[in-house]
């Protein structure tokens, strides 16, 4: 894919209607709906502020959840124009719909450096549909399009591909940075190249795995997934997590990696509790020797010292995936240690958004890595090597 994209700087927007596309789809509380995490919008900040010190008139739009193309209270951005507010420290207008009469009487009255929110683009069954008429009508709204929503680049939809038609179509910031460092990582990695996935399945990373077996010089398997590739070694894996249909698979890619001379690390011992929950009972076992009713839920700690001793003298680390089940304190020293080995091993650090960002955000060593993806689902597609349409609309260099 050509991520070589123009950038917001490309475009002379003095005066002129910008229509910025963020992801501003953030965790809310459940109980008061008050925004949990404002790291999505702290991270669009740097072209916000550029548009608007610039000169220009900046029509800003994002999704929120998942509400289906109806309107739902509990989604509306309005929370989000009162962060924008508070970390702008100017005044945030704010339009009660998408691309209607509201939306367009407000951002005719924008004067230059000011800033105007639309509700969430979800709201309208248009957004998801990529349908033509609603990207003409954003479109409408201005006359520069610049796409800062990484998180949203792999979804094909009105404010993130459709409108690109219509408008000029510049990176912001945040999008070329994202495409920098993770390109960057793939393309020429500073060697050798360490990947280390995890998470729950292995069909979820089959795209990831192809990909970076071609390009990474070790391959470190943890998390549920790894269960799959001990079953396909033959090992008795008891009730850990299995995907039976995709052991033939988990052997087919061990081959590849042995064909290819890429080192490919599984556990070679695991924390298994006797049931899934928090306070079950626990215990360190070799993966020759996990009993039938018990199931693996962490690394062991002869595993965390291999992987650390991995990582040690890596050049470039990608990180996607937890270790094992963090969520249970006592289940969490995997994806603990893999976080603060990669925090102190001194190579170029990527993780790629989602529970493993969460996870060394949460245990507090997102400070000392290189990068943490705003992108859950796109910064995966990306590892994969996929064309991301969010990305793939924008004008080239
Ligand atoms: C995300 O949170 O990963 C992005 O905002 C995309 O959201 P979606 O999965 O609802 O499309």
């Amino acid at each position: 894919m050509n991520y070589n994209k123009k950038s917001v700087k490309d475009a002379e927007v003095k005066g002129k209607k910008v229509l910025l596309r963020c992801d501003f789809n953030v965790p809310l509380s459940k109980e008061t709906g008050e925004i949990t995490s404002d790291k999505r919008i702290v991270a669009s900040l740097p072209t916000i502020e550029y548009l608007l010190k610039n000169g220009a008139k900046v029509i800003a739009c994002s999704h929120l959840g998942k509400p289906k193309g109806e309107f739902k209270k509990d989604l509306s951005l309005e929370p989000v124009a009162k962060r924008l507010t508070e970390l702008l420290k100017m005044p945030v207008a704010f339009s009660h719909d998408v691309a209607g009469e509201e939306s367009v009487m407000l951002a005719n009255g924008l004067k230059d450096g000011e800033l105007l929110l639309l509700e969430n683009l979800r709201f309208d069954p248009g957004e998801e549909k990529n349908d033509t008429e609603l990207a003409k009508k954003l479109a409408a709204l201005g006359e520069i399009y610049v796409s800062d929503a990484f998180g949203t680049v792999h979804r094909a939809h009105a404010s993130t591909a459709g409108i690109a038609a219509y408008l000029p179509a510049y990176a912001g910031f945040l999008v070329e940075k994202e495409l920098a460092i993770m390109g960057g990582a793939l393309d020429d990695p500073k060697r050798p190249f360490v990947a280390v996935l995890g998470g729950a399945k292995v069909s979820d990373k089959i795209g990831v795995l192809t990909n970076l077996i071609d390009k990474a010089d070790t391959l470190i398997i943890g998390g549920g997934m790894a269960y799959t590739f001990l079953k396909a070694l033959g090992k008795n894996i008891g009730k850990s997590l299995l995907e039976e249909d995709k052991v033939v698979l988990a052997g087919e890619v061990m081959q590849k990696a042995k064909d290819k001379n890429v080192k490919f690390l599984l556990p070679v011992d695991v924390a298994i509790g006797d049931r899934f929950a928090a306070d079950c009972e626990k215990k360190i076992v070799d993966v020759d020797s996990i009993p039938d009713d018990w199931m693996g839920l962490d690394i062991g700690t002869k595993t965390i010292s291999i992987f650390a001793e991995a990582i040690q003298g890596a050049g470039t680390i990608v990180w996607n995936g937890p270790m094992g089940v963090f969520e249970f304190p006592a289940f969490a020293d995997g994806t603990k240690s893999m976080a603060k080995s990669m925090a102190d091993s001194g190579a170029v650090t990527i993780i790629g958004g989602g529970d493993s960002a969460a996870a060394a955000e949460q245990m507090g060593f997102a400070d000392r890595i290189t990068h943490i993806s705003t992108g859950g689902g796109a910064s995966l597609e990306f590892l994969e090597g996929r064309e991301l349409p969010g990305i793939a609309c924008l004008l080239d260099k």
